[in-house]
């Protein structure tokens, strides 16, 4: 039932070129660079008049909320709020049928997402579902919605889940934007083929980064903490690499935006912390390499993720793992990949039951 791996969550990890493909299938058009979301045409009208978008989930998946919003209000200039669903339902939100909710769940069963969306519901929003399992209460309680089709995810922790989440945030955007007319043809079709061959580049890097993941894996696995950094689109993925690490590993974790570290973390930075910076080449590359220099200065661990023809951010790290180049707004989706083989390699090397992490279960039904 593992297909020859040792544990779910490896053989999900290697899932993720085809939950990627699955999730673009019928819906991505490489040919003529166009997109059709049937679920979305559904609600078009409520979508394009929307005042805002309210992106519901928790953890995982609201690390996937969290791009949206970045790309959401790039691509389509209209308001995204990103919720915690728990604390969403419990703060009385000022909600009205001009708003469209977003619920993000690979379950479809987390209880504080399904009540957070009943509230929302009664007083008149829509509701657009991203969900994987077929028929789930969240599903169920949608109004529309687009499924990811990554298939079922066995091991506790979410990753071919995420990653398929962030494939449908990102053709709703970009077909959005198209509805909305806020986005230049020459973009969209540049982001549409730049879909098209993600599940190529993410099987790249899962043919070339193991070796090297498994070294740095050995080699920092009895650190006591870790800091995650990133900016702009690699913000969100920051927070699920540090997420991923204290499920698998049990070491402490946070992820922050680099930026912030002035503000107070970078009192932690000492020869013994390993800091992983999630710094691809986009609009704030320039800045996110001063603030490695400013933790290299400092004496941190510089482990970073780079686009691999940039020799700059290489020579700066102590370890780095390459991905492709790539557009600025797709990196983050191959960005995680290397971050979730850190996380496994490293609960492998603490002998963590990696399926099972304790405390943790699959589907939180109770709040
Ligand atoms: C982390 C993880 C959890 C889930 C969260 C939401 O690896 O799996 O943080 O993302 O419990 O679950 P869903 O997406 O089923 O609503």
């Amino acid at each position: 039932e593992k297909g020859g791996y040792e544990h779910f969550m490896i053989k999900e990890i290697h899932e993720q070129p085809q939950a990627i493909f699955d999730s673009l299938r019928g819906r991505l058009d490489a040919e003529n660079l166009s997109i059709t979301l049937s679920g979305l045409e559904k609600i078009k009208d409520k979508l394009t008049a929307a005042r805002r978008i309210i992106i519901v989930a928790c953890g995982t998946s609201w690390h996937a909320g969290l791009l949206a919003e970045y790309w959401i209000e790039e691509l389509c200039r209209v308001n995204v709020e990103v919720e915690y669903a728990s604390e969403f339902r419990y703060r009385n939100p000022i909600i009205s049928s001009d708003d469209v909710i977003i619920a993000i769940s690979q379950s479809g069963e987390t209880a504080d997402t399904l009540v957070a969306l009943e509230n929302a519901k009664t007083q008149g929003a829509t509701i657009f579902g991203i969900v994987n399992v077929v028929g789930s209460s969240i599903a169920r309680i949608s109004d529309a919605g687009i499924y990811t089709h990554a298939g079922p995810e066995i091991g506790v922790a979410s990753t071919k889940a995420f990653s398929a989440q962030l494939t449908v945030l990102l053709l709703f955007a970009i077909k959005l934007a198209e509805y909305k007319e806020t986005v230049s043809e020459d973009l969209r079709k540049e982001l549409i083929k730049e879909l098209s061959i993600i599940p190529e580049k993410v099987k790249h890097i899962l043919d070339s980064s193991i070796d090297n993941i498994k070294e740095i894996a050995v080699k920092y696995q009895h650190a006591t903490d870790f800091l995650f950094l990133g900016r702009g689109y690699n913000f969100p993925i920051a927070l699920e690499g540090a997420l991923k690490l204290k499920e698998i590993s049990y070491i402490h974790a946070e992820g922050y935006p680099a930026a912030e570290m002035k503000h107070g973390p970078i009192a932690l930075v000492d020869e013994t912390l390993p800091v992983v910076f999630v710094a691809t080449k986009d609009r704030v590359h320039e800045k996110i390499v001063s603030n490695m220099q400013e933790i290299k200065a400092r004496s941190g661990k510089l482990i970073s993720v780079v686009t691999e023809d940039d020799q700059l951010a290489i020579d700066l790290s102590d370890e780095h793992i390459k991905i492709p180049v790539s557009h600025e707004m797709i990196a983050p989706i191959l960005a995680v990949i290397p971050l979730q083989l850190l996380s496994y390699y490293v609960g492998i090397e603490r002998q963590i039951d990696v399926d099972r992490p304790r405390n943790l279960a699959k589907s939180v039904t109770v709040e």
